[in-house]
């Protein structure tokens, strides 16, 4: 039956902070980090070479796709927020998004996903086994670059950080088709897979920036929180979206057993037969029920539940940036906390 929502983290007495007015679109925080971006994308591009003819080929179709580069937007902001500028986040960055690619590859063998950023996935094309080296050439180029970096304490945050996200989708296989994850199992999975590479983006960049203790804590408090609202507006988004818009397939998570907010909640406040098909559905896996659990997540609130959920941490983000200084990096911070819930892509 139904059980309490799980407690954030002792940070609730912050949940009266709103969300900012979004003045800023998408498109006005990157038109504001534009020139550092051409800067990172020329400094992604530049970094790819390899002799090995299929890297190149595997690595290009990804990246051409683009990808929103939210994580290297993130370095940027968080960076100059505290006041830093220059190559040195150029660098930093690049090696998030190295990382950031690198997981998308591997995930999207474990998930056998055949589409990402509106293209075949690499696996799909070129097979698992590749799919999964690559992604390990990424992962080494960007431990590379960091060795060029050569911050000790960006090095130390940065190999946390790869090794939680490993853990996260070791955590995250280890419950697939498991009925009874419930809510603090899933925030602990999507905490090690998806919010400390958040967490680190702006910390790291608040680093560079020489930014004092607080100031970085409270980047990384920033970051750690936009980072579960990002991934429960992606776990939300799986069941909503316009697979188009979204360049991924829908009802993924689903398919593969895995078990996200939406669905959690669903289980949580369905009953009797219905409770019993949901956690039978979740144990054979398949599409061929995604309709049960659409009629199951939309008569629980399913949603709107999960949506909220996403815009407390949200707003817990935002409430970190009260005291920064505000700049109209501060501001496209904001914007982004906003982005993160209200995004349809
Ligand atoms: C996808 O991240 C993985 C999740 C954490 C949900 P993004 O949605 O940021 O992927 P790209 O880089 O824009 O394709
Ligand atoms: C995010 O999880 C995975 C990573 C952090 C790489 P998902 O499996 O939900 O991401 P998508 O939906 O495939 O992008
Ligand atoms: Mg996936
Ligand atoms: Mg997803």
């Amino acid at each position: 039956m139904s059980r309490p929502p799980t407690p954030l983290h002792g940070w609730a007495h912050l949940m009266t902070h709103q969300l900012a007015a979004v003045s800023l679109q998408l498109a006005d925080i990157q038109r504001l980090v534009a020139s550092d971006m051409g800067q990172v994308d020329a400094l992604i591009r530049g970094r790819l070479h390899s002799r090995v003819d299929l890297i190149v080929e595997v690595v290009e179709h990804l990246i051409a796709a683009g990808g929103k580069r939210l994580r290297p937007m993130l370095v940027i902001l968080a960076g100059r927020a505290c006041g830093g500028h220059g190559q040195g986040l150029h660098k930093l960055a690049t090696i998030i998004e190295f990382i950031h690619t690198s997981t998308l590859l591997h995930d999207d063998v474990v998930d056998e996903s055949s589409m990402r950023r509106g293209r075949s996935t690499a696996n799909a094309i070129w097979g698992s086994l590749p799919a999964v080296l690559v992604g390990d050439f990424l992962y080494s180029r960007s431990f590379q670059l960091m060795v060029e970096l050569g911050s000790m304490q960006i090095m130390q945050i940065i190999g946390k950080t790869t090794n939680q996200l490993a853990e996260g989708e070791i955590l995250q296989l280890l419950h697939v088709h498991n009925p009874d994850v419930d809510e603090a199992a899933y925030m602990q999975v999507i905490k090690h897979k998806t919010a400390v590479l958040f967490a680190a983006s702006t910390t790291a960049g608040a680093i560079l920036a020489g930014a004092d203790r607080e100031l970085q804590r409270r980047m990384e408090v920033f970051g750690e929180h936009l980072g579960y609202a990002f991934q429960i507006t992606d776990d939300v988004l799986d069941y909503t979206a316009d697979a188009e818009q979204l360049g991924k397939n829908l009802g993924d998570d689903l398919a593969e057993g895995k078990v996200t907010l939406p669905l959690i909640h669903a289980m949580n406040f369905s009953q009797g037969a219905q409770r019993n098909r949901l956690r039978e559905i979740v144990q054979n896996g398949g599409m061929d029920a995604m309709d049960v659990v659409m009629e199951a997540i939309q008569s629980t609130g399913a949603v709107d539940y999960s949506r909220r959920r996403a815009h407390e941490h949200a707003r817990i983000a935002v409430s970190m940036l009260g005291g920064v200084a505000t700049t109209d990096s501060v501001a496209a911070l904001r914007a982004l906390a906003a982005y993160a819930v209200e995004r349809s892509y």
